[in-house]
């Protein structure tokens, strides 16, 4: 069984059909690239799978489950997480707080602990801590832990908003443009991460990406979507020869 599945997935704004007929299949473990032009549904996309949208038609099956109809926060109790294109953090709180708030969804200690600060709590906060701090050091962002996540340079505040969706203990994680606004040694190095993250986490990953020779680097599989619809998926070497693919990206 797949871990993720669309059948027959769409969306209608209006008279606009943004995407329709998504079909795909994600592999436990797998590295997933979702490229196209600008306008395709990418984005639309993460939108459908996070419970952010309602689809009109189809269905979403995440470890054999149909996830239509649940709300975004169910969606990441059942290990979805993801990053925006636009980033959204909490910015005048700590880059710390905004990673530790996303473990606190799986706090084990009862809420009259935490209004009476009993051990339990604070031994949880530790541990939590903790953890929190882990996760920035695999981003290189431990030194920045307590500077307030509004003034981080902009590449950084990206990577702490996939610190973030990590947090969360995702076993899909959806990028959206992460090395957006990078420049391409911080993209080089992002790209790195992400690979070593998903190996670091056994989790998959799916990766929106503009830039088509960015995830041939480092995705094992690439699925291309145009007018919201699927035109190709396979290898990077299979999509690098695809006249529909080429077409699509050259706008013929
Ligand atoms: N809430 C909405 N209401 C109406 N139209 C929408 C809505 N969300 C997306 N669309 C439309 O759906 C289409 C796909 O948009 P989407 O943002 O998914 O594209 P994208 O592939 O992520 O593009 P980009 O590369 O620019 O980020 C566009 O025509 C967009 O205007
Ligand atoms: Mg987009």
């Amino acid at each position: 069984m797949a871990l993720l599945e669309t059948k027959d997935l769409g969306i209608a704004f209006g008279g606009l059909r943004a995407v329709g007929d998504f079909n795909i299949k994600i592999d436990e473990k797998e590295l997933v690239g979702l490229i196209g032009p600008n306008g395709a549904g990418k984005t639309t996309v993460f939108n459908l799978l996070t419970g952010v949208y309602l689809p009109t038609e189809g269905a979403i099956y995440f470890n054999g489950e149909n996830i239509v109809g649940k709300k975004p926060f169910e969606i990441v109790e059942k290990g979805i997480t993801r990053t925006f294109q636009n980033i959204r953090l909490f910015k005048d709180l700590s880059v710390l707080e905004n990673v530790k708030i996303a473990f606190h969804h799986k706090m084990k200690y009862s809420i009259a602990a935490g209004i009476f600060r009993l051990n339990a709590y604070w031994k949880e906060e530790k541990e939590i801590e903790e953890k929190a701090m882990e996760l920035l050091k695999l981003f290189d962002m431990q030194d920045a832990a307590y500077t307030t996540a509004k003034n981080l340079p902009y590449g950084q505040q990206r990577k702490l908003e996939i610190a973030r969706a990590l947090a969360a203990d995702p076993k899909l994680l959806l990028l959206d443009e992460p090395a957006a606004g990078m420049n391409p040694q911080e993209t080089k190095e992002l790209m790195e991460t992400i690979h070593f993250i998903r190996d670091k986490f056994k989790i998959a990953i799916l990766l929106i990406e503009h830039d088509m020779s960015l995830v041939m680097g480092i995705c094992e599989r690439i699925i291309v979507i145009d007018y919201g619809m699927i035109i190709a998926t396979g290898t990077p070497e299979e999509i690098k020869r695809n006249k529909k693919v080429i077409g699509a990206y050259l706008g013929e």
